[in-house]
């Protein structure tokens, strides 16, 4: 365990720790561009610059480890120095876009312009040329002039997915990142190489252009997209929400998060939601207001407690689960199902992140059923003409169950089908009630992913006011008051 003094402050780390790792254990600031946590190291972007004590010359941190006694610095003039200058061997034939770069206001270039830059340039010479939109693939877009050749990009596919897309082809400021003709870049965790990307070289194709990045407000949570639970920022403004990205938890998903993942706000946002109840009888439709159809519900359940059946999904949160047993016990509900998304499916692993279980609480779900003593049973032995009365707690990510409907048409067949859904869908029509429900987004809770981990998701906004969770369901069904939320007829974000 060597000892070492960063900027006047010392520290004990452990054998092999590179000097950047220890000044990033001590919060100090150093500049970087290739050097990645999740990436192996390369040394190529020499902004890393340290002067360490005994050394004439100052050295790359990111490739220098700790040694016993070493006292190193980036506060020196001199580092200030290298670094202006090494920044500006960056930018020499950088172009200025940065008012029309997706990655403007969360760009390395520009904050480490204002912290080491501002200096008159030196270069008189006109910039080289490259190619500036070079699709890459399905999901990523290229902006040559602005790639600074990090590596991190080439890295990421060589070393975490190991697919291999890309790589740097030709040399000096001829050199640009691509892919070999006939092998783009696709695969399902694309959307990493834009997140690492420090400059705007590498865009989204779902995101670009969509919003300004200060636009934007943001707030951590759990991926509902499969059992593994990846910690997640998500991004959202009064239009809605507009991208998600991963967010490092070394014990559930690293640095990363795969693709299908990424569309997760997309079944949040306004336009795929049920706003109101519906109640469909021979035909024709009736609003209701989500409560108003939740008591009339909690009537027609009364009446049919010995024929009625609950049927669960994996996709509420363990709070949700706990209040919605607690009340169908009450009511004497003993028939209760649990609806997997594919059942054959549910164990696959695609090595990396990504289950076949995509549900973020399965094991929520069954701990839950475990402490109410109830047994659940597999909703393919669902036999909906023995029930008068089927409640389904329904899928949010509908796309993750190919047997939806299949399995409203047959769940039809009961006297009364109750389905609570937040993502509208004309399949749900055959139902006879539809209750409008809040997504993950829009509540707090928790979720136990595949290994057991306990990880809350938190409520950022509200965009359908009046939707309910499964906990207030269980509320107003007994009749009992729930406050909820004002919205207009139009819906929108509080
Ligand atoms: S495209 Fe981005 S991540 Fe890739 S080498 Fe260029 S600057 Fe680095
Ligand atoms: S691996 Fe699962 S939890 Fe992680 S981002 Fe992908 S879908 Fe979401
Ligand atoms: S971060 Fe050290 S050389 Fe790039």
């Amino acid at each position: 365990m060597p000892k070492c003094t960063i900027n006047g402050k010392q520290i004990e780390v452990a054998e092999g720790t590179t000097v950047i790792e220890a000044f990033m254990k001590l919060e100090q600031n150093i500049a970087h561009y290739c050097w990645h946590p999740g990436l192996s190291v390369a040394g190529v972007c020499r902004m890393c610059m340290v002067k360490v004590e005994g050394n004439p010359k100052l050295q790359i941190a990111c490739n220098t480890k700790v040694t016993e006694g070493m006292v190193a610095s980036n506060e020196d003039a001199k580092v200030k120095e290298a670094v202006e200058w090494i920044l500006g061997f960056h930018l020499i034939n950088h172009p200025l876009d940065c008012p029309i770069c997706d990655q403007a206001g969360e760009c390395g270039l520009q904050e480490y312009y204002m912290t080491y830059g501002k200096y008159d340039p030196a270069m008189a010479e006109k910039k080289v040329k490259k190619k500036k939109v070079v699709d890459l693939g399905p999901t990523v877009v290229l902006d040559s002039e602005r790639c600074i050749l990090c590596d991190r990009c080439v890295r990421f596919t060589s070393e975490v997915t190991k697919t291999n897309e890309l790589s740097i082809f030709n040399r000096g400021d001829h050199a640009e990142v691509g892919v070999y003709q006939e092998r783009p870049l696709n695969n399902n965790y694309s959307y990493n190489v834009v997140d690492i990307c420090p400059v705007g070289a590498l865009t989204s194709k779902d995101f670009r252009f969509k919003q300004r990045v200060w636009y934007l407000k943001d707030f951590n949570t759990i991926c509902n997209g499969c059992s593994t639970g990846c910690n997640v920022k998500a991004y959202y403004n009064e239009n809605g929400f507009y991208r998600i990205k991963p967010v490092y938890n070394k014990e559930v998903n690293g640095h990363w998060m795969c693709d299908t993942g990424r569309d997760m706000y997309k079944f949040v946002n306004l336009e795929k939601r049920q706003t109101s109840a519906v109640k469909n009888v021979n035909g024709t439709s009736e609003e209701y207001s989500p409560i108003q159809a939740t008591r009339e519900i909690g009537v027609l359940l009364r009446k049919n407690v010995n024929e009625a059946a609950a049927v669960l999904t994996g996709q509420y949160t363990s709070e949700e689960y706990a209040s919605f047993f607690a009340t169908m016990k009450d009511f004497g509900i003993k028939d209760f199902y649990h609806w997997v998304n594919n059942p054959e499916k549910m164990e696959e692993f695609d090595g990396l992140l990504l289950r076949g279980d995509r549900n973020p609480n399965t094991a929520g779900l069954r701990a839950e059923a475990k402490k109410a003593n109830i047994n659940l049973r597999n909703a393919k032995d669902l036999d909906p003409k023995k029930h008068t009365l089927i409640i389904v707690a329904g899928p949010e990510v509908q796309a993750f169950y190919p047997d939806l409907q299949k399995s409203v048409d047959a769940w039809s067949k009961s006297q009364t089908l109750v389905w609570l859904s937040s993502c509208k869908n004309p399949v749900l029509f055959a139902a006879h009630w539809i209750v409008p429900m809040k997504s993950f987004v829009e509540k707090n809770g928790t979720f136990v992913n595949y290994k057991g981990i306990e990880q809350k998701i938190k409520k950022g906004t509200t965009i359908v006011g009046e939707a309910l969770s499964l906990d207030e369901f269980a509320i107003a069904i007994k009749g009992e008051r729930v406050d909820v939320e004002y919205t207009s007829p139009l819906g929108g974000l509080a």
